[in-house]
């Protein structure tokens, strides 16, 4: 079946993570007002949408996604007027704003929490998940994601209640009717503002197994709680009743955050009949790659195999086909830099792998997503305390499996973090050489990547052969290029080891991609025989048979001029 064409499907959209990407007034912290100076930047890369992290009032235990009220605006982000001022000038600019949604859970210092918890009889009681201790205890084994037990303890009534993530962070209950409702009206207050869709925090989480049992004890302190919470009983109901009263109203687009989707909830989730989201984004190639090496729980260091990522790529890009739109990332706020989780960093390679891997990305079927630094091919950051890092999620593992439990040694665990904390992708926007990357005139809220004197947006934009210039022909090339839109994708070589290859079909025309994640020569022999014409590489010259280091070729073949 044809895919339907609509204008999410043509974009390209770019994240920003507002903390970091550019400061307006000498406080450390990026901005609203920080943004919309950027916006030239922005339209000069090509891009069509931008996603935005939460810029929601927070406490930031989470930076941002612990939201104490979900219509106004961060203290430290700007005011309500710095945000209309910020949209207005993204749509003169033909830029699209799509907001962070954040649902699954409010902060504890949302209104409705601080109500929920101050008696059993409240009315906001029941926005929440309180249960009853068993034998004293937390309700069931279940670990939250950012470590530690998943229920904490409220004094006051003698219950728990239910965290996925922080304990600032308690989970709402979709169950409640009048949680749906508020939510809602809230999506819709957003939506008459003007803005362009909604990329769903964790939204396969939002119903959870009515039974609560415990989990799968991995790592031998707490239970797995995925399987009971994600892709739940109503999941499906909510979101197509959440497409009924707001989405289907306005002509916006949606991703949802899937964490644990399979192809087969996928294909629910983001069906082409457009009852639920517009497309979702899986976890397989990041989260699950290195799974059974890791040293514990998502914590590793071994470069995945690329024939993992490829296969787990090619049954996404295959398993959606006809039935559902799919979406396409390397990096994002809670992922580490790809020219180093999957490319090579140093500075021989950097700027050859990262073009590879953006090849690898950007010629496959679904709406691309570019995080904040990845045009520039911005790296991995060295952290050599825990005192380095920010983010809640290293901080209390490192808590758990270091300090408390003993498990992992702080090396160890330092190592995993240089591989894969989500902090690498936090460190500010590198703009130029001067003092703090051009990010702060003040002091940054958050560490600098040394190695901004070479790698930074002012040296990327004037050198043609940059990273940056060849995302924005990439860009280029999918706008002016249907097939790489709406092509259909079928799987080359899949017995290398070495080359991700695969090409696209449509009305008479096939796109050929090859791309060597090696630092070797390897051998490829798809471009021998044919003509047509290349739409990019990141080599002037090639050799017969096969692809030189991290090479990368596209080749357009128009069968109805041959
Ligand atoms: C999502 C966000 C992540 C956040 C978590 C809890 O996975 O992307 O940054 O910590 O949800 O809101
Ligand atoms: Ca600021």
């Amino acid at each position: 079946m044809a895919d339907k064409k609509v204008w999410w499907k043509e974009a390209v959209v770019y994240q920003i993570y507002p903390r970091s990407f550019a400061d307006s007034n000498g406080d450390g912290i990026g901005d609203l007002n920080g943004i919309t100076e950027h916006l030239d930047y922005l339209k000069e890369l090509g891009i069509d949408v931008i996603w935005l992290s939460p810029i929601y009032k927070s406490p930031n235990d989470d930076n941002g996604y612990d939201i104490s009220d979900y219509r106004d605006i961060m203290t430290e982000f700007g005011t309500m007027d710095d945000f209309d001022r910020m949209l207005n000038a993204a749509h003169e600019h033909n830029i699209r704003i799509v907001m962070d949604l954040v649902v699954n859970h409010t902060s504890d210092e949302h209104a409705w929490f601080v109500e929920s918890r101050s008696s059993v009889d409240n009315p906001y009681r029941d926005y929440y998940i309180w249960k009853e201790p068993r034998d004293g205890r937390e309700p069931n084994n279940w670990q939250s994601c950012f470590s530690g037990s998943a229920w904490e303890l409220d004094e006051s009534t003698g219950m728990y209640y239910l965290h996925c993530f922080s304990k600032k962070q308690p989970d709402l209950n979709w169950d409640n009717p009048k949680v749906r409702e508020e939510i809602f009206d809230m999506m819709t207050w957003w939506c008459e503002k003007g803005i362009d869709g909604f990329r769903m925090d964790v939204i396969s989480m939002i119903s959870k197994n009515p039974d609560y049992p415990d989990g799968p004890v991995r790592d031998g302190i707490y239970g797995d709680l995925g399987p009971y919470v994600c892709n739940g009983p109503h999941v499906h109901e909510y979101l197509e009743e959440m497409n009924r009263k707001v989405l289907s109203a306005y002509d916006i687009m949606t991703v949802g955050e899937a964490a644990g989707v399979t192809i087969e909830e996928a294909k629910k989730y983001a069906n082409n009949d457009g009852t639920e989201l517009g497309m979702v984004f899986h976890f397989e190639h990041t989260d699950g790659v290195v799974t059974a090496e890791n040293v514990i729980g998502k914590w590793g260091y071994a470069q995945p195999k690329m024939t993992i990522v490829r296969d787990i790529l090619n049954k996404w890009q295959t398993g959606l086909e006809g039935k559902a739109w799919g979406s396409l990332y390397w990096d994002n706020h809670d992922q580490p830099r790809v020219v180093s989780r999957f490319g090579n960093d140093s500075p021989k390679w950097r700027e050859l792998s990262a073009k590879m891997l953006a090849t690898t990305l950007h010629m496959m079927k679904g709406t691309p997503y570019i995080y904040q630094g990845e045009e520039i091919g911005m790296t991995n950051m060295h952290f050599t305390s825990v005192d380095d890092c920010d983010d809640i999620e290293e901080i209390n593992a490192y808590t758990q499996y270091v300090t408390e439990h003993g498990v992992v040694s702080a090396e160890e665990m330092l190592k995993c973090f240089d591989a894969v904390a989500r902090d690498n992708a936090r460190t500010p926007m590198q703009w130029d050489d001067s003092d703090n990357a051009g990010f702060t005139t003040g002091k940054p809220w958050f560490a600098v990547n040394p190695n901004y004197s070479k790698i930074n947006v002012k040296a990327a934009v004037s050198d043609p052969d940059s990273v940056y210039n060849y995302y924005r022909k990439l860009i280029r090339l999918r706008h002016e290029n249907e097939i790489i839109v709406y092509g259909s994708f079928r799987p080359l070589m899949t017995d290398s080891e070495t080359v991700y290859a695969y090409e696209r079909e449509l009305d008479g025309k096939i796109l050929t991609v090859a791309c060597n994640w090696t630092e070797d020569e390897q051998p490829c022999p798809l471009f021998d025989a044919k003509k047509g014409k290349e739409l990019i590489s990141n080599y002037t010259e090639h050799k017969q048979g096969v692809l030189q280091p991290y090479e990368a070729r596209a080749i357009l073949h128009d069968q109805n001029e041959s």
